[in-house]
């Protein structure tokens, strides 16, 4: 993707625990019909948003963290268990795309989040987080996730990240 920002200025990426003061933001990510349209995923009105964020943060099992790039909140990346099998998602900023931050955190996150095989579920026209996934070693399966609830009715392509040695099935 082209990206105004120049290379070699590569933001600073943290990860940290989500204060509730970022909820406001990760709300408004996840109502920017660009970003929405990539994910296939169907945006949710505040009450539901809300419902749902307090739903993971009092869920011990799922682990997550607000990203930070050069001291700005650049989005959110968290691990859960669906369907007997460990997921990530992320979701950055917009107006921050295209600098290497989902890259930065995902790579961050791994060292966090240890499950392997881990997936993940891509929309098939989501080409940047394929190439973020691929980047920090994800691999494509062979077989896909059947629609979800919030998928807007579009499959979505499933990749994993094995653990050292093992064969996930995966399509090099
Ligand atoms: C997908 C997403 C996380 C990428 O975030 P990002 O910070 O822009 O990603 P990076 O800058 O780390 O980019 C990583 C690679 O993907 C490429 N890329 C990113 N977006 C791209 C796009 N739209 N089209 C083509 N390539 C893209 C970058 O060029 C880079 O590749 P390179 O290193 O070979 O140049 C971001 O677009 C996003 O938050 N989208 C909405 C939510 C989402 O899709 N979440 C993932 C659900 S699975």
């Amino acid at each position: 993707m082209q990206s105004e920002y120049p290379r070699a200025m590569k933001p600073e990426v943290l990860l940290r625990e989500i204060e509730p003061g970022d909820l406001p933001l990760f709300f408004e990510h996840q109502r920017d019909p660009v970003a929405v349209a990539l994910v296939v995923f169907r945006s949710r009105e505040r009450d539901e948003f809300d419902q749902h964020w307090a739903g993971i943060l009092a869920d011990d099992s799922s682990l997550k963290r607000t990203i930070v790039a050069d001291g700005q909140i650049a989005g959110h990346i968290a691990s859960f268990g669906r369907d007997g099998q460990r997921e990530i998602g992320y979701w950055i900023d917009r107006t921050l795309w295209g600098r290497g931050i989902a890259t930065a955190a995902v790579s961050a996150f791994l060292c966090l989040e240890q499950t392997r095989p881990l997936y993940a579920g891509v929309a098939p026209h989501n080409v940047g987080s394929m190439r973020v996934l691929q980047k920090c070693g994800f691999t494509l399966c062979k077989r896909a996730i059947d629609q979800e609830p919030e998928a807007a009715g579009e499959s979505h392509l499933l990749l994993s990240l094995a653990a050292p040695d093992a064969n996930e099935g995966g399509i090099s």
